[in-house]
């Protein structure tokens, strides 16, 4: 039966690393890959065409298809709309609806990249690990929020950092299930010595450890945890954090591999559906400019293929392109230095080329 995806190009550089990724797509289908996609608004462009950065056609889009696959959103001109009709909240929408609540971010070096890394070579040669955050609850959603006008006429702002029991379990049963797949060490990052709900989190990671004996479970405060992924990044191979933590932690992780513009990521429900989209935002200030790497969006798209369609095999083709494109020496500006640089979609065709061979 043929699996439907659900495509979203969104701002910035959205529509220009998108239409790489969907060439990618394209190639694969003429190929004989059961599957096909349609194209929907969403973010500031939705805003600017019907009013809305979620339209209720494109969250229906999303509830049916098969898997979802997001370019980027947001830019400058949508900062000053009311927080509630950004298409920050768009994003969030779309991950709370729909019950997206593990979401995997992986930062991968490829050995071809070591030079673009901020760390010294030898920290970071083959540096492979995954960071599991928790995309549904915690101070991103909490209740109550807001500001308000205390009784002494000063503004106040709160926010509500809450996880129950059920939230912290499903999300360690996940990465505990990730970590048996891969090299066997969870490291849990929360701020227990300060935070009950942290405390909380602790407690239940350390229950359910028992049902993975395979595993080796360690914990680490947030603050002792950002420090350790630039001081020594290799000591890690699953990391299991919080929403906010979990944002915070996995730019810097991205950050150690060179490039934000080289790394997928994947938002997962219970039943393995998902959304899939590249770490880095919509870039505003290179937008337009046809120089932005689509190699995130090419490789979300190989990553949504093995894990929401179960088509490895199409996945497989995909990252052999990447690797050959890296190998042959092919780099965007945000990863090339000194060398020159190759367009938005000579980098798209040069992958397409490679998958055929
Ligand atoms: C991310 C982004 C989002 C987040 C923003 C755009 C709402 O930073 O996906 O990491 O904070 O989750
Ligand atoms: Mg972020």
């Amino acid at each position: 039966m043929t699996k439907h995806i659900t495509v979203m190009a969104g701002d910035g550089i959205g529509p220009e690393i998108m239409a790489e990724a969907l060439k990618v797509l394209n190639g694969l289908i003429d190929a004989g890959l059961d599957v096909s996609f349609e194209e929907h608004l969403f973010g500031g462009a939705a805003h600017d065409a019907t009013g809305s950065c979620l339209p209720d056609a494109t969250l229906a889009a999303c509830e049916k298809c098969d898997a979802i696959l997001l370019g980027a959103i947001g830019g400058p001109r949508y900062d000053s709309l009311p927080r509630e009709q950004r298409p920050e909240r768009a994003l969030l929408g779309v991950r709370s609806k729909l019950d997206l609540f593990s979401n995997l971010r992986p930062a991968l070096l490829y050995p071809e990249l070591a030079s673009a890394s901020s760390l010294k070579a030898e920290l970071v040669a083959d540096l492979d690990l995954m960071i599991v955050r928790e995309l549904t609850g915690g101070i991103y959603f909490g209740e109550p929020r807001g500001i308000e006008t205390t009784d002494g006429g000063e503004k106040r702002g709160f926010n509500t950092m809450t996880y129950s029991e059920s939230e912290i379990s499903r999300i360690a049963h996940s990465a505990f299930r990730i970590a048996e797949q891969r090299n066997g060490r969870l490291c849990s990052v929360d701020k227990a010595n300060v935070l009950e709900v942290s405390e909380l989190w602790r407690e239940t990671v350390t229950q359910i450890a028992a049902e993975y004996p395979d595993v080796e479970l360690s914990h680490l405060y947030v603050d002792n945890a950002a420090m350790q992924l630039v001081r020594a990044p290799k000591q890690f191979d699953v990391i299991v954090t919080s929403n906010l933590f979990g944002d915070i932690l996995s730019d810097a992780a991205a950050m150690l591999t060179g490039s934000i513009g080289m790394l997928p990521s994947a938002s997962l429900d219970a039943s393995g559906k998902g959304m899939y989209e590249p770490v880095h935002g919509s870039a505003p200030d290179i937008a337009g400019q046809g120089i932005a790497n689509p190699l995130a969006t090419i490789l979300s798209l190989s990553m949504l293929l093995r894990y929401s369609l179960d088509e490895s095999k199409a996945a497989d083709t995909i990252d052999r392109g990447v690797r050959q494109v890296l190998s042959d020496g092919l780099r965007c500006q945000d990863i090339s230095g000194d060398q020159p640089a190759v367009s938005t979609t000579a980098m798209g065709d040069a992958v397409v080329a490679a998958m055929a061979n």
